[in-house]
């Protein structure tokens, strides 16, 4: 696919987005956002793909927080819209993907970087990341979900400490906190993040888009709702009819996503 600021290529029902403005560390501008946007759009509805592994380009940095130079002289109202539009269209939109989304977190990870790895359904960072919420420093707090997903993670006390401090912490200490699921060398890190990927394409895929709903929906009001309601929607599916069929004949299911 052609885009401007992002790399996207779809190898064997993988979606690889490279976020590519590594001369800025990948910092999330306006056009990134759109074609983040345009990308998350496109593998939720494609048939082709099973899975989204997003990373950022260069050694340095998954990415770097919002660009912080075009934000500057908003105000209120401008504020709210980049926060709301950020959040539907991209991290809510990456978050609420029918299809799982892996963040291959690469070096710094920082405010809406950092935010962007949350919203993906699975984190595993490399050696040298760095991870952390410094929006205080600039006057400003997280607004692309960063209050919420992140006290989701790692829960209250390590979220008031992470975001207030600013600090940033270690992919080590974010791993032993719940919030990367794990920790790889560098060169080890899209093979990790695509093994991962590899396993889940064998499974059935509208299950696995039934569980996703179902764990998104975790400490909502109708969280158990939805899992029976998703529990009974996989009955109506021939992926169900075929997962019992070889379990029971003793052979390896071969899953249609129908
Ligand atoms: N927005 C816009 N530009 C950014 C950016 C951001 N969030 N993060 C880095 N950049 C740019 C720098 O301005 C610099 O551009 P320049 O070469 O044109 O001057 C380039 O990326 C390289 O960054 P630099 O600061 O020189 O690298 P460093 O290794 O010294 O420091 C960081 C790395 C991550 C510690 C530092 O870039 C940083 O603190 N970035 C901002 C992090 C942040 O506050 N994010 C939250 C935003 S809400």
């Amino acid at each position: 696919m052609e885009y401007q600021n992002i790399i996207a290529e779809v190898k064997e029902q993988i979606f690889y987005i490279t976020i590519n403005r590594a001369e800025k560390l990948n910092a999330l501008n306006k056009a990134v956002l759109q074609e983040l946007a345009s990308a998350i759009s496109y593998a939720s509805q494609s048939d082709e793909i099973r899975a989204v592994l997003i990373t950022g380009a260069g050694e340095k940095a998954f990415v770097a927080g919002a660009d912080i130079a075009e934000f500057q002289n908003y105000n209120l109202e401008e504020g709210k819209a980049l926060a709301k539009d950020g959040q539907a269209n991209v991290f809510d939109a990456i978050a609420n993907c029918p299809k799982p989304v892996i963040a291959a977190v690469n070096g710094f990870a920082l405010g809406g970087g950092l935010e962007l790895a949350m919203a993906c359904h699975i984190r595993i960072a490399s050696e040298n990341a760095k991870l952390g919420l410094p929006e205080v420093t600039l006057g400003l707090i997280p607004g692309y979900g960063g209050t919420q997903r992140l006290t989701e993670l790692v829960g209250k006390g390590r979220a008031i400490e992470m975001i207030t401090t600013a600090d940033m912490i270690t992919a080590q200490k974010a791993a032993e906190i719940g919030l990367v699921n794990e920790v790889v060398a560098q060169s080890e890190l899209i093979e990790k993040a695509v093994s991962i990927l590899n396993k889940i394409k064998l499974r059935a895929p509208l299950a696995i888009t039934s569980a996703l709903k179902s764990i998104n929906a975790a400490g909502k009001e109708n969280g158990f709702e939805i899992e029976i309601q998703e529990f009974a929607n996989c009955f109506q599916t021939e992926d169900f009819k075929e997962g019992v069929s070889a379990f029971l004949e003793k052979r390896k299911a071969e899953f249609k996503g129908k």
